[in-house]
């Protein structure tokens, strides 16, 4: 097999003065024969001064490089997009297939026997995963990792469940202007990610839980120093891995998918984990199947108790075991021969799992911190293909719910009208946006976690039920029913309600149903227009997008790839 600087030469009609001019190349960076014979591991850098998710990626890079050097390979650093939530407009979904396009190109263009793949923020370990998969060579996931907490008034906090709790008490007029400026000063207090489970950290467990990260690095905080060695670590594996595999193909079978599904619902993942993991089998072939993964999520309780689910944070999950420990708890549930990129199997890898003596963070079966698992898949007239729900993170008792629906028609109108003092709004209403889906706003905004309008927070409203076709951020919580398919923008039923509906939720019976004749739908369906944006042309990857991006229930990946 074509190895090393051989590999993928550029095209000029002659093989041997392709790889002539190659390497009389990259001799300008002074690179001798025998380095350059070597077997090559690509390393991505994600490094952004717009990203501080990514913030330590220098030092992990220097680190991989020592670990492929120390293992006798040649170590090729190279950049791609890097994606931070909060520095990406419109949003970061938007970017997300943009960096998989870019990360895979880049590995398949250039000469590379492994790649170690070296992210963090939310969008960019799902970027980094089907990109792996579609260029097929062998591969290791590097997580940034999560920061460490932070502290406000004595009490523990941070990004970003504690962001969305303290702003809404801001909103309410509990916390004045001036405490919620130093607020935001503790709430991020070191480089790395988002240290709740979030889409971060979700991605992080998914991707040891899938093996295609080492066993127990997903969940090191960002600055530790068993975050560097984890890099050299991932440098040395991947020489072995140039030389012999496994690649993802390998890896990425459908008992590595239901491991991960597993996991998913046991961590009190994020919602956005599913969509992303949906994406990341499509590309190999498979399918998430949501009812698969709901029905999983009636035998698998929540265990982690992180929150927003919980009360703790990653820092803490790491000293109680991480992964390896919580995937012990659930043997029984996993498939333990799957392979992963150690060259073993999840069952060598629970095995191992270190105990640690009083944690409590990692519940056992017995004692879980749900009695099930994070998420459910809801359907009915109102989602067809289904809509989602983090009911781990949500009112017990707005889990069964019927309310008047109050209806925003996109993010916009939301913000517009959501604090009028005129809104016509009570705590047993249910909130409604739509054209926030992956086509509708488009790019699928966090917007789902819809604030309480102001005059009810300022009465003491904490949760309503809301429902959209857009995301939330993993951090939040709330009886928020998410990812409504087909979105409206595309002619979903979500698109046809009114305000002064009937909207019935019941997460029990996994329903989401307006509560509207058959009739009166036929009669609104005819009178539906697709938002104005959908029916104009677009240029560049705004036009790709918008011709070609799928519904959340296939990942919102592009129709082809
Ligand atoms: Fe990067 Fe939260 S903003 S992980």
């Amino acid at each position: 097999m074509t190895r090393g600087l051989r590999k993928g030469l550029t095209s000029y009609g002659d093989p041997g003065f392709s790889l002539f001019l190659r390497r009389a190349f990259i001799k300008a960076a002074g690179f001798s024969d025998d380095a350059l014979d070597r077997p090559i591991v690509g390393i991505t850098n994600t490094f952004s001064d717009f990203n501080p998710c990514h913030g330590n990626v220098p030092r992990l890079i220097e680190a991989v490089k020592r670990g492929v050097m120390l293992s006798g390979g040649l170590p090729m650093e190279f950049p791609t997009i890097s994606i931070h939530e909060s520095f990406a407009n419109p949003t970061s979904m938007f970017l997300r297939n943009l960096m998989a396009m870019d990360t895979e190109e880049m590995i398949r263009a250039q000469p590379m026997d492994a790649v170690v793949l070296i992210g963090g923020c939310d969008k960019t370990v799902p970027a980094q995963l089907m990109a792996a998969v579609s260029a097929d060579i062998p591969a290791i996931q590097l997580i940034t990792g999560p920061m460490l907490a932070g502290r406000h008034r004595g009490e523990m906090l941070g990004a970003c469940t504690d962001c969305r709790r303290l702003w809404g008490e801001h909103r309410a007029g509990a916390i004045d202007q001036d405490e919620i400026e130093v607020v935001s000063g503790r709430l991020a207090p070191t480089l790395g990610t988002c240290m709740v489970m979030g889409t971060a950290s979700t991605m992080a467990c998914l991707a040891e839980a899938l093996g295609l990260a080492l066993p127990g690095t997903g969940s090191i905080p960002a600055t530790h120093a068993d975050r560097i060695r984890a890099a050299e670590a991932s440098g040395r594996r991947a020489v072995s891995l140039a030389t012999g595999g496994p690649k993802p193909s390998d890896i990425l079978t459908e008992a590595a998918l239901r491991n991960a599904m597993v996991v998913l619902q046991a961590i009190g993942g994020s919602t956005n984990g599913l969509i992303h993991l949906a994406a990341i089998a499509r590309r190999r072939g498979l399918r998430v199947d949501l009812d698969d993964f709901d029905r999983i999520g009636r035998e698998v309780p929540v265990l982690l108790d992180l929150k927003p689910s919980g009360a703790h944070y990653m820092e803490h999950f790491h000293w109680a075991g991480g992964v390896p420990r919580l995937m012990r708890e659930l043997r029984d549930e996993l498939a333990l021969d799957a392979r992963t990129i150690t060259g073993s199997t999840i069952g060598a890898v629970v095995d191992a799992a270190e105990d640690v003596p009083g944690q409590s963070i990692i519940k056992s079966r017995s004692t879980p911190l749900k009695a099930s698992g994070a998420m459910a898949v809801l359907r009915g007239n109102l989602a067809p293909k289904g809509a989602v729900i983090k009911h781990s993170a949500a009112s017990p008792t707005l889990i069964q719910h019927v309310g008047r629906a109050v209806v925003f028609d996109s993010v916009e109108d939301l913000t517009n009208r959501i604090d009028d003092p005129d809104l016509e709004v009570g705590a047993s209403d249910v909130l409604v946006l739509r054209n926030a889906g992956p086509k509708g706003a488009p790019g699928m905004p966090e917007a789902g976690y819809l604030p309480i309008p102001k005059k009810l927070a300022r009465s003491g409203v904490k949760d309503m039920v809301r429902i959209s076709d857009a995301r939330m951020s993993g951090t939040a919580f709330g009886t928020i029913v998410l990812h409504i398919a087909p979105e409206a923008a595309i002619g979903g039923p979500l698109g046809l309600v009114r305000t002064g509906d009937r909207i019935r939720l019941d997460v029990p019976e996994r329903l989401l149903e307006l509560l509207v004749d058959a009739d009166e739908l036929q009669t609104r369906a005819a009178e539906w227009r697709p938002p104005p944006h959908l029916t104009v042309e677009h240029r560049g990857y705004h036009g790709l997008y918008l011709r070609s991006v799928l519904q959340a229930d296939e990942g919102c990946d592009f129709d082809g790839f």
